[in-house]
């Protein structure tokens, strides 16, 4: 089966042929479902999971030159609950796609859970997203014509993780996002909520090291973004997931416990809350 369908995160990805493991659990052969115990990244601990120094990206355009991120230095620690909010066009996906990477950095380097990105090529890279990133994107990126359970599974599947223990650990990740019963029905058969949820359990069924998130409420209304938050919320609480989510929601960023922000492609803020 084609991973297409998980390739595409609404932006300019190099080599999106490449980038199998970019919506995928990580570590997806080891470990059980969302629910079963903290895990090795629980923690909050304070550790560095990325770190950004020098970064730049600069994009050509014939004569043109477009500096979307210019010098840009960052931490991520584990157990961050982090908002990377902005002005459109600041730099914020960009960003987030050269952590994820999904996009080479022009200067500067990424280093993730460890690895530094910058000597991959790329099947480093997508192994690196297999095994240590999670994707959630605004437009869900679920496969249509598989059901939630098998859009999650199939995550595993990647992995070589046994098809019963897929299965099991499938239905808990479901139970887990709240839609215990509803592992038959195709994407097309759920709310926008409710694909968010599947693709959110799809992100963390492999334990990544640090799940970024691009617009993940836009398409949402009021209700299915609280209930979406909460659910994330409650996720980097009680299992010490890390998130980065870039948003303009002002009802995400409130909840965040910490506020980034960037401008032209910098950080111009960035606290604890
Ligand atoms: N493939 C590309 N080619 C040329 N310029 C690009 C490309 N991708 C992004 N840019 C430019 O880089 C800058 C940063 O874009 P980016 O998408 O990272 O911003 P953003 O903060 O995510 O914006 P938004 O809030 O609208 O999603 C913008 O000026 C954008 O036009
Ligand atoms: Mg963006």
């Amino acid at each position: 089966m084609c991973p297409d369908a998980l390739n595409k995160p609404g932006g300019r990805a190099e080599d999106p042929a490449q980038h199998a493991g970019q919506n995928a659990g990580q570590n997806a052969g080891q470990g059980p479902a969302l629910s079963s115990g903290s895990g090795p990244r629980a923690g909050g601990d304070g550790q560095a999971i990325v770190s950004c120094r020098g970064l730049e990206k600069d994009y050509r355009q014939g004569d043109f030159v477009v500096h979307a991120v210019r010098g840009l230095d960052l931490d991520i620690r584990a157990g961050d609950f982090a908002t990377l909010a902005g002005p459109s066009g600041s730099g914020k996906t960009t960003l987030l796609n050269m952590i994820g990477g999904l996009d080479r950095p022009t200067g500067g380097s990424v280093v993730v859970d460890g690895q530094e990105l910058s000597g991959m090529n790329k099947a480093e890279l997508a192994e690196m997203r297999l095994r240590k990133i999670g994707f959630v994107f605004q437009s869900y990126n679920l496969i249509p014509v598989l059901s939630a359970a098998e859009n999650i599974e199939f995550i595993l599947r990647l992995s070589g993780v046994p098809a019963k223990e897929r299965h099991e650990r499938a239905m808990q990740a479901l139970a887990d996002v709240g839609l215990a019963g509803m592992e038959n029905r195709r994407p097309a058969h759920l709310s926008g909520g409710q694909q968010q949820r599947v693709a959110v359990a799809r992100a963390l069924i492999g334990r990544p090291a640090i799940v970024l998130a691009d617009e993940p409420t836009a398409n949402l209304d009021s209700k299915t973004t609280g209930e979406l938050i909460d659910l994330m919320a409650g996720l980097n609480q009680r299992l010490g997931i890390t998130f980065l989510m870039g948003t303009h929601d002002q009802r995400v960023i409130a909840r965040a416990r910490r506020q980034i922000e960037m401008t032209d492609g910098r950080i111009s803020r960035d606290e604890d809350v």
